[in-house]
């Protein structure tokens, strides 16, 4: 087993914040959905896949290094908001959540000179910088158009901005 018995124990923790993610976005995808909002709804569950995917390279990396695998209980996402804005200051404070988590695990993994866990870490370093970067400047489009003009924010992604 070239993994902690602690760090395994963080790795399966960060499993459930990636699947809780995969969840909320989920419904964050579907509210946009229900508002007719098909380009942020698009967004939104293209989001979701990814945190699936982050979960599932938390997962081969503990079968990888000989750890257990144990996918936590994970609780349900918030699925009621007020507006766009809300929805996405959501998101974007899970992500700085996530980033600490992120910084957590390095630090930890620098501590018990695993250098292994932190090669596999530096990727999620990287991607979180892209994801915080995303939701800031979604949220920012958000506020400027203010909710009634959505629709010029489903015009902005569909130029390609994200
Ligand atoms: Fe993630
Ligand atoms: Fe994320």
């Amino acid at each position: 087993m070239l993994i902690s018995a602690e760090l395994n124990k963080a790795f399966n923790e960060q499993i459930g914040r990636e699947l809780l993610a995969s969840h909320q976005y989920i419904n964050i995808a579907s509210y946009f959905d229900g508002r007719a909002l098909k380009k942020l709804a698009a967004m939104f569950f293209k989001q979701s896949e990814e945190e699936r995917e982050h979960a599932m390279k938390f997962v081969q990396y503990l079968n990888d290094v000989g750890g257990k695998v144990e996918v936590p209980a994970v609780g349900a996402p918030k699925s009621d908001f007020q507006s766009a804005e809300e929805a996405v200051r959501l998101a974007l404070q899970w992500e700085l959540d996530v980033t600490k988590h992120i910084n957590d695990l390095m630090t930890m993994a620098n501590e018990q000179k695993d250098y292994a866990a932190r090669e596999f870490l530096d990727w999620f370093v990287k991607e979180q910088i892209e994801e915080v970067s995303t939701m800031q400047d979604l949220l920012q489009i958000v506020q400027q158009v203010g909710e009634h003009y959505l629709i010029m924010v489903e015009a902005y992604l569909s130029h390609g901005g994200e």
